[in-house]
């Protein structure tokens, strides 16, 4: 088996030894009872079957669609929440971008700004481009509203028949608005699992449809998804790390550490960092409970926050993401004409002075009383990434039952909706 992603902590974590040994034993019941699914919300736990279920058939089927959507200019993947970032984080991140052979994918759905819309579809002037909705409602407003817009834009120019094979559903099983739709007009439909909530849903095809599409290994995704959960069941290497995390974040929480920021020095990670805050966020927050999950992209942001993350109020701890061996590509020039004083970098690739910036960010944050916890990942592949994800979601419900919350409701985001309609007079 490949490397696996490491935890260290440093800092005051723990108070003394008996809370450090009480603290890791309810992460190993949370974390067990999480795999053997009885806990609460037991139903909502069918993501760990998904990369066991990942057949050639499966794989098969997948190709086709994108097969038939590569040729195109464009794709607009439309969804919001669980059916959005997860797969943005995907193609940010493993996406070849560079390379012309893949169409470009957009994004809709996400939000009600017009003047966004109105930017996409002047971006989308001239392009044969298709639509991917995912949403597992069919009802929710944000990309219901987009895919309204984005098929009367196609049907300027295709007839009912090309538009049908330029657009793909993914969504529940049986039911929601489209699901029907996509038995009466015979569109492509994926299924999101019934047992799979929106932010755990990465690894179907929701995920897996645009990242294929994007040129993504998604067989080096499911393998490293398959090793934690492997690693997890038979209590090995993952299990224990999980525990750390779990363990370290649940302790400084009850400390009165009330946020916790998550950052990484690769800025290609920065929508992975708003996937694992809305999974955290939606899966922790409620009942008056739950950690508040921040992020932060460096050393960007050691420009703006690092400030307060050096010398502001000490109601957080920092969880930073350390890659190992991050891909160097870019070797900084020797100059004669520039008196910045750098020409002693100069044949060092830029990874190399970021991994300075990183250890000395971790030094310094720690000696002004933040405690750390270290996520240590070998390197940003798709086996890598397919750990992460796999890893953080084990590590969240856990998380969510030491914290005793149902980590796979929503209850507060129909509030908003609620309000919402109202107003709309539906
Ligand atoms: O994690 C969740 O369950 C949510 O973020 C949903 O994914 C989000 O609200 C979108 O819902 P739907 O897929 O039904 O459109």
């Amino acid at each position: 088996m490949d490397r696996q992603i490491a935890i260290k902590v440093s800092g005051d974590i723990y108070p003394n030894d008996s809370t450090a040994v009480s603290c890791h034993n309810m992460a190993s019941t949370a974390l067990c009872n999480v795999v053997n699914r009885s806990g609460q919300g037991s139903e909502w736990l069918g993501w760990q079957d998904i990369p066991y279920e990942f057949t050639d058939d499966s794989y098969n089927d997948l190709v086709e669609t994108a097969d038939r959507l590569r040729v195109l200019d464009a794709l607009v993947v439309v969804g919001i929440g669980g059916s959005y970032l997860g797969t943005r984080a995907l193609v940010a991140l493993l996406s070849d971008s560079e390379n012309n052979n893949y169409p470009e994918i957009m994004y809709a759905g996400y939000h009600l700004s017009g003047k966004s819309f109105s930017r996409l579809k002047k971006k989308l002037e001239g392009k044969d481009f298709g639509v991917i909705v995912i949403s597992k409602s069919g009802t929710t407003i944000e990309p219901a509203i987009s895919y309204r817009l984005l098929n009367n834009l196609m049907a300027e120019k295709l007839n009912d028949k090309e538009i049908t094979l330029r657009t793909v559903y993914i969504t529940d099983p049986e039911n929601g608005a489209l699901r029907k739709m996509s038995v009466e007009k015979g569109v492509k439909c994926f299924c999101i699992p019934r047992s799979v909530g929106g932010r755990y849903s990465v690894l179907s095809p929701v995920g897996m449809l645009p990242a294929l599409i994007a040129g993504i290994n998604i067989k080096e995704i499911m393998r490293g998804a398959t090793d934690v959960l492997n690693s997890v069941k038979n209590k090995q290497g993952a299990f224990n790390n999980i525990i750390e995390y779990v363990a370290a974040r649940n302790a400084l929480y009850d400390e009165g550490r009330k946020i916790e920021i998550f950052g990484s020095f690769d800025s290609d990670f920065s929508y992975m960092l708003r996937w694992w805050q809305q999974l955290f966020g939606e899966s922790e927050g409620k009942d008056g409970k739950g950690l508040f999950p921040a992020c932060v992209d460096f050393t960007t942001d050691l420009h703006s926050l690092g400030q307060f993350i050096q010398q502001g109020d000490r109601s957080f701890f920092e969880t930073m993401l350390v890659v190992d061996n991050p891909e160097e590509c870019v070797e900084i020039p020797n100059s004669d004409i520039h008196y910045d004083g750098l020409n002693y970098l100069a044949g060092k690739d830029i990874e190399f002075v970021n991994k300075q910036a990183l250890e000395g960010t971790y030094k310094a944050h720690n000696d002004g009383g933040v405690p750390l916890i270290r996520v240590e990942i070998n390197d940003l592949t798709e086996y890598t990434v397919g750990q992460f994800v796999m890893f953080m979601q084990l590590a969240c419900a856990a998380s969510g039952y030491v914290l005793g919350v149902n980590p796979f409701d929503q209850p507060g985001v129909e509030d908003y909706k609620r309000n919402m309609k109202r107003l709309l007079n539906c």
